[in-house]
């Protein structure tokens, strides 16, 4: 079987609760079936997951996604929220080590193992983010960057475990700032993942892994960006706020 194609919604800290229903509808009325092996994922904000769930409950091809989670499995951690929660409102996916997380929540490749573990013992999967800054780019590190953050956070995973995670390239100096890699760029990087994933598991295993493209990705680039060979999809952030802008991207996949 071909590896899935993957359109993902990150909705970050927008939308509240009636906004947030009348973009699924949008984007439910606007898109048609995704199709065989291609999967739309919606990632709203925790507040949006119980309404989001029972709005996509009868679409074919349309999961759901949790933005984070905390790596324990309950316990006197005030305001998280567990992967055992998310798993009771039907989310499938996880967003694991977003930039932003990484960023401004100081999380460690460590502490992101930790979450992953706790994401994939609840029987759903994970999608885990990778990316260089721009002055590692800048400086012709980000392989090595990357590397480093796939190794620390995904590879103490088995390899049955491995096929449950989806990984996310999304160059932080093209997140949110209208510039994209371009698609050599990104072709390079996905290329190179899937041969770091070959070498610590095997061949097969890295071949069916879907990588998605995530920074400034939008109704004009996407379809370039999803043609190259290794790319299976994007991380849409801004766009995925926009119907209009959203539907186009999920039939440029
Ligand atoms: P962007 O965000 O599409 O707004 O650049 C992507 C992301 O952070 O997932």
């Amino acid at each position: 079987m071909s590896r899935k194609k993957i359109v993902a919604g990150n909705w970050k800290m927008n939308q509240n609760l009636f906004e947030g229903k009348q973009l699924i509808q949008d984007i439910l009325s606007c898109s048609t079936e995704p199709g065989a092996n291609v999967q739309v994922i919606i990632a709203p904000p925790f507040t949006q997951l119980a309404l989001a769930a029972s709005q996509l409950k009868d679409r074919s091809g349309f999961f759901l996604a949790a933005q984070n989670c905390h790596q324990e499995k309950s316990g006197a951690y005030t305001g998280e929220i567990a992967a055992g929660m998310l798993k009771s409102l039907d989310v499938s996916y996880v967003i694991i080590g977003h930039s932003e997380r990484r960023q401004y929540f100081n999380e460690s490749n460590q502490l992101l193992a930790q979450k992953t573990d706790a994401v994939l013992a609840e029987g759903m999967q994970v999608i885990f983010c990778v990316g260089e800054p721009l002055e590692i780019r800048d400086q012709e590190q980000q392989n090595d960057y990357v590397k480093t953050q796939i190794t620390e956070g995904l590879f103490h995973l088995s390899k049955d475990a491995f096929q449950h995670v989806i990984i996310a390239y999304e160059p932080i100096w093209a997140i949110g700032t209208g510039r994209t890699a371009t698609t050599e760029q990104a072709q390079d990087m996905h290329a190179f993942i899937r041969s770091v994933v070959a070498g610590h598991y095997d061949a097969a295993t890295a071949d069916q892994l879907s990588i998605l493209y995530g920074g400034s990705c939008n109704p004009a680039n996407a379809e370039a960006l999803f043609a190259c060979p290794d790319v299976d999809g994007g991380l849409i952030g801004g766009a995925s706020l926009k119907a209009k802008d959203f539907c186009s991207i999920i039939a440029a996949r």
